[in-house]
């Protein structure tokens, strides 16, 4: 059989290639003769992925629960690995470049939050109260790439707990940022106002990874990236527009939603407490109590003090 002009092109570029790594072309395309065609199910690894749901009841409601939360840790992990990208080329960052990878983000939370309809309609009442309580003190809380994402955001100093911004300053050690940090504040038992199990086994297993992902992102997080573009580029409006989406995706629309799932679960059950980490939820979870906001510099005053208000006035008006 005859080869075309455009198949030995192809051959001959193959050979530079292998020649400039010392290898010998005859050996790959002899290879290529025994080797299985690719399919689909082998690239998405889709039995190994389907072997990774196991409730831990019999009530089937759970492998909902189980599932939504894994979609979840996967569009967190799409959202790291622009973050990566991003601080990757932290130094000389091209605007146009920053703006799309933060609009890139910005679509995979707008993800999250629409489909978190999932977990607030999707799973029988009854049946969830009774799974939840087998899988204590486990909890969202424990989420290692929520945290992640907030730390590679921002400067730690916004992450800082409201009551603690006055005492800790933007020079404060990280360790010193680290340990005043919101969520520690929000995690204590109503009845101990002690540290609660969910946090101190999280601390156990993640802190020493957490204040070392922070000491590396301290000079390439989201905001430090930004603040080194000239005065110029600061002005990028995509850019800017695309890093306010951002400050309110994570930080009150899809608390928000969540939040949701909260109340409609747990609110009116006497047990409400106990089925989860054993926090005063009521009082921690709602966007507007903890105000925490990425790029306090990219928003006016009024609209700070505003922050998350209208959005919990239409959650609790809504039935
Ligand atoms: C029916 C569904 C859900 C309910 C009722 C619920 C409830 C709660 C509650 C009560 C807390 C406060 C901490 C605690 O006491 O444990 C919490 C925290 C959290 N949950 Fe969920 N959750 C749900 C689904 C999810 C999902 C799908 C995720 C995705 C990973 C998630 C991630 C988180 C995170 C990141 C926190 C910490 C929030 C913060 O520190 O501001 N939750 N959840």
């Amino acid at each position: 059989m005859e080869l075309d002009q455009e198949t030995l092109s192809l051959l001959s570029q193959l050979k530079q290639k292998y020649t400039k790594s010392g290898q010998d072309i005859k050996a790959y395309l002899e290879g290529l003769l025994h080797a299985n065609y690719l399919n689909y199910w082998d690239y998405v690894e889709v039995d190994t992925l389907l072997t990774l749901q196991k409730p831990r009841t019999p009530i089937k409601d759970e492998v909902i629960f189980i599932i939504y939360h894994q979609i979840t840790e996967l569009y967190f992990r799409l959202t790291l690995h622009e973050m990566e990208q991003i601080a990757a080329q932290a130094e000389n960052i091209d605007p146009d470049f920053f703006a799309a990878r933060v609009k890139r983000m910005n679509s995979y939370f707008r993800n999250l939050t629409h489909s978190f309809e999932i977990m607030v309609d999707g799973m029988d009442h009854k049946q969830f109260l009774k799974y939840r309580m087998s899988l204590l003190p486990a909890s969202g809380f424990q989420s290692a790439q929520y945290r992640m994402i907030e730390i590679c955001a921002t400067d730690m100093i916004h992450l800082v707990d409201k009551d603690y911004r006055n005492k800790i300053t933007f020079d404060s050690s990280i360790y010193d940022q680290f340990e005043h940090i919101y969520w520690k504040a929000g995690a204590t038992e109503l009845a101990t106002g002690k540290k609660t199990l969910t946090l101190t086994q999280f601390e156990d297993k993640y802190s020493n990874r957490l204040v070392e992902l922070a000491k590396e992102y301290a000079t390439k997080n989201l905001w430090v990236t930004f603040k080194h573009m000239p005065a110029e580029a600061q002005q990028h409006a995509e850019l800017r527009e695309q890093l306010r989406q951002f400050d309110v995706n994570v930080n009150v629309n899809w608390p928000l939603q969540h939040y949701k799932s909260a109340v409609r679960y747990l609110h009116k059950n006497p047990e409400d407490i106990a089925a989860t980490g054993g926090t005063n939820w009521q009082k921690y979870l709602p966007p507007r109590f903890q105000k925490r906001v990425f790029y306090p510099e990219l928003w006016s005053e009024k609209e700070i003090e505003e922050w998350g208000k209208q959005g919990i006035i239409d959650l609790l008006t809504k039935k």
